[in-house]
C-alpha cells in the first residue's frame, strides 16, 4: 500500500496494471472454447450425468469464471478436510468455505474416479463435464460446525446442507459457457472477473473497494460506501443474485434498486455495478472470507466488513466477520477488510454515523430492523429519508403491492 497521497489506500503500482493479482496468482478460466464446447456436448450424451441444484449452478459458474481462482473444480477430500480443519486449501492458501458437488448414493453409483460426468443445470441444460478425480462421504456434522459454528437445522446454510446428498464428487471442471444463472439481468451488469478487471483498468482505478450486499441499500449501506470511496478510487457495487433466504428481497428487484440509487446520488465515473451470481450460506465470519476471497479475483483491492457480515439470527457475534480475518496472514490474503462499526443516522449531528464519530445516545439514532422496514413497506409506508432513499423506497412499495 503507498501512502505517498495522503489518506489514499493505494493497491497496485499503476493505473495501467490491475489493482491487485488474482488469488493464488492466475485468473482460472474453466470454459471452453466453440469447437471444445462442440466437441464435449457430443461426447456428454454417452456420460453418466449429474442434475445441479441452483446453489450448486451458482458455484459452477463462479467457479468456470475464475471467481474462485486458483480453485479448477469441485473439492476433493484433501482439499474438504484442510478447509474444514485448517481455513486453507492443501497448498496453505486460506480458505474458509468447502466448494462441493452433492450427488446421492444413486446419482453416485454410475460416477467413477477416472472417468467422466455430463452436469446439467435444473432445466436439464447440460452446463459442464467433471473430470472426476474422487467420490468420498462428507461429515455433515463437521462441516456444519466448521462452517456455520452450529448443527441448528433452523440455520438456512446448515438446512441446505441437510437437503444435499451424503456424497461429493470431486474434479477440475470444464464448462459450456459463461451462461450465469439467475434471470433479468443484463450482461454488462453481470461481469465476470476478467471483465472488471478490464473496466478498473480503462478507469485508472489502482484501489477498488467491494461491497458485498444481499440487500436494499439503506442509507447506512451508502454511508460504509462513501466513506470507503473517500480513500479508495473506485468502488464495486456487487449484490449477489444467486441463492438467497426466502425472505430476502428478489434479486431483480434489488437491481432496479441500485440502480435508481447509483444513478442519483453517486458519481457514475466512480462506481461499478454488477452482479455475483454466488448463493449465500450466512456463514458469518467464514463467509466474509469467502466473500473477500471472491471479490479479490474480481480486482478488488479492499472489501467492506460492517456489522454481521452474511449473519442471520443471532448465530455470530455482531464483528465476528470482522475479527476473523485479524487471525489470516495478510501476506497471503492480498484483499484488506475495511471494518465499519454499526452505522445509523445521528439526530444530534444530523448527518449519518457510527458510534466512532457521533456523540448521541441510542434513542438519538435512525435504526430500524429489517422486518421493522418491511412491515412498513408492505403497509405501503415509505420508511424515513434518513433510513433508505425514497426513490428506492417506492420501488420496494411497488412491488410488495404487486406481491
Ligand atoms: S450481507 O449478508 O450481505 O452482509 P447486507 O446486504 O445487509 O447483508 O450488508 C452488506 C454489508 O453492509 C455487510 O458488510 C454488512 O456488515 C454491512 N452493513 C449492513 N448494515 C449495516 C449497518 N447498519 N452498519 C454497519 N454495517 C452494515
Amino acid at each position: 500500500m503507498r501512502t505517498q497521497e495522503g489518506s489514499r489506500l493505494d493497491g497496485g503500482e499503476s493505473a495501467t496494471a490491475d489493482p491487485i493479482a488474482p488469488y493464488g496468482g492466475a485468473l482460472v478460466d474453466r470454459v471452453l472454447s466453440e469447437k471444445a464446447a462442440a466437441e464435449v456436448t457430443a461426447e456428454a450424451a454417452e456420460l453418466p450425468s449429474l442434475r445441479l441444484a441452483h446453489r450448486v449452478a451458482t458455484d459452477l459458474y463462479l467457479l468456470a469464471v475464475g471467481a474462485l481462482s486458483p480453485l479448477e473444480g469441485f473439492m476433493d477430500r484433501e482439499a474438504y478436510d484442510a478447509v474444514l480443519e485448517g481455513m486453507v486449501l492443501p497448498s496453505g492458501l486460506p480458505w474458509s468455505i468447502p466448494v462441493v458437488l452433492p450427488a446421492r448414493s444413486e446419482e453416485a453409483a454410475r460416477l467413477r474416479p477416472g472417468h467422466r460426468a455430463a452436469l446439467t443445470t435444473a432445466g436439464g441444460r447440460l452446463a459442464a463435464v467433471i473430470d472426476i478425480t474422487e467420490v468420498f462421504r462428507r461429515d455433515v456434522e463437521r462441516e456444519s460446525l466448521a462452517v456455520y459454528g452450529t448443527t441448528d437445522t433452523r440455520h438456512p446454510g446448515v438446512a441446505a446442507l441437510q437437503r444435499q446428498g451424503d456424497l461429493y464428487v470431486a474434479g477440475p471442471v470444464h464448462s459450456l459457457g459463461a451462461e450465469a444463472p439467475g434471470e433479468g439481468i443484463a450482461d454488462d451488469e453481470l461481469l465476470t472477473p476478467a471483465q472488471t478487471r478490464a473496466r478498473f483498468r480503462e478507469l485508472g482505478w489502482s484501489s477498488v473497494v467491494a461491497f458485498q450486499t444481499r440487500n436494499p441499500i439503506h442509507r447506512a449501506h451508502e454511508y460504509l460506501q462513501k466513506c470507503a470511496l473517500e480513500v479508495v478510487d473506485g468502488l464495486l457495487v456487487h449484490p449477489v443474485v444467486g441463492e438467497t433466504k426466502e425472505d430476502d428481497v428478489p434479486a431483480d428487484l434489488r437491481m432496479r434498486c441500485y440502480r435508481v440509487l447509483l444513478d442519483r446520488y453517486f458519481p457514475p465515473d466512480r462506481v461499478v455495478l454488477s452482479a455475483l451470481p454466488l448463493s449465500m450460506r450466512y456463514a458469518g465470519p467464514k463467509e466474509a472470507v469467502f466473500h473477500a476471497i471472491i471479490r479479490q479475483n474480481y480486482g478488488c483491492t479492499h472489501m467492506i466488513v460492517g456489522r454481521d457480515h452474511a449473519g442471520v439470527g443471532d448465530y455470530y457475534g455482531t464483528f465476528d466477520a470482522q475479527r476473523i480475518f485479524d487471525g489470516i496472514d495478510p501476506e497471503l490474503l492480498g484483499i484488506r477488510p475495511l471494518k465499519f462499526e454499526h452505522a445509523f443516522w445521528c439526530r444530534v449531528t444530523e448527518q449519518m454515523a457510527t458510534s466512532k464519530t457521533s456523540p448521541s445516545k441510542p434513542e438519538e439514532r435512525v435504526f430500524l430492523s429489517g422486518t421493522r422496514v418491511r412491515e412498513m413497506l408492505a403497509r405501503g409506508e415509505r420508511p424515513p429519508a434518513e433510513f433508505t432513499r425514497p426513490e428506492v423506497a417506492d420501488i420496494l412499495i411497488e412491488a410488495f403491492r404487486k406481491s
